[in-house]
């Protein structure tokens, strides 16, 4: 079977990604940067008898990813799947990612965080990206990376621009190694970042972006693309 890579798969997105594959027959990398704490993918991994390996990988541990890399390096990943991610504050805190009463270091670890954390990702396990069959590397965006999109969320907003660009650059990058890569927006989805008053539920956000990765060749390499199907604008 196919082999799949998460990363921040303790709950959320990631964890819906991780429990559909696996539902699927998949093997499943299913990683979090607290392993420990994180009872419900163990529950999935028990339910899925053995297809889900739990791994620890911190995006802001660059030693992790590096660790993780080499522990799984004969290990062909189909799909590798940047999903972690940070909004920073929000709500009665957005002033702390507003225009005049920023908080650079918030915007530091976003950017970390968002951009730096996938490219790393990225870079430590695209030998392992190319040595599988559908050989892809799926970046989770958001429709505020969109320039279209003005909400003024500028640490959050800027993160996923940076991520988008640098899927736009990884395409190109990678495209002779028959590498495909793409930016995913999942919607609002009902999650913790995405908070309760979200449109849609995990299931119909993963079953889209799943069927997307499903049909995508690389004759499409570095779109950015919803949950829907709908090619965005950058
Ligand atoms: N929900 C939405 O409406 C929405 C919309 C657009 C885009 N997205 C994107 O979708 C992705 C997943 O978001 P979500 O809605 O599932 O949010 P979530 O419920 O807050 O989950 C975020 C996940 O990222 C992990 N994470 C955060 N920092 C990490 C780090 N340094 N290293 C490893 N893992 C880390 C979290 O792990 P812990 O459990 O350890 O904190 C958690 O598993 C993000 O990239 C987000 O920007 C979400």
């Amino acid at each position: 079977m196919p082999t799949v890579m998460v990363t921040g798969a303790s709950r959320g997105i990631g964890y819906e990604f991780a429990r559909q594959y696996a539902a699927d027959g998949w093997d499943v990398i299913a990683t979090c940067r607290n392993p420990e704490g994180s009872e419900y993918l163990y529950e999935i991994a028990r339910k899925y008898d053995g297809r889900i390996t739990v791994e620890r990988l911190d995006v802001l541990d660059f030693g992790s990813i590096e660790a993780l890399a080499e522990k799984l390096k004969d290990q062909p990943i189909d799909i590798l799947i940047n999903n972690a991610g940070i909004m920073g504050p929000r709500r009665d805190e957005l002033a702390l990612q507003s225009f005049g009463t920023m908080d650079y270091e918030i915007w530091t670890r976003i950017l970390r965080t968002n951009i730096f954390g996938p490219m790393r990702v990225a870079e430590c396990f695209v030998g392992n990206v190319e040595a599988s069959e559908k050989k892809m590397i799926a970046n989770v965006s958001s429709r505020i990376g969109s320039n279209s999109v003005k909400a003024p969320v500028f640490a959050y907003g800027t993160s996923k621009a940076g991520l988008n660009k640098v899927t736009t650059l990884m395409a190109e990058v990678l495209r002779e190694r028959g590498i495909s890569v793409v930016a995913l927006c999942p919607g609002h989805v009902k999650t913790h970042l995405g908070g309760v008053d979200a449109k849609i539920e995990p299931l119909e956000s993963i079953n889209g972006m799943r069927k997307i990765m499903e049909e995508f060749t690389i004759e499409r390499t570095g779109e950015y693309i919803n949950y829907e199907g709908n090619v965005l604008p950058f």
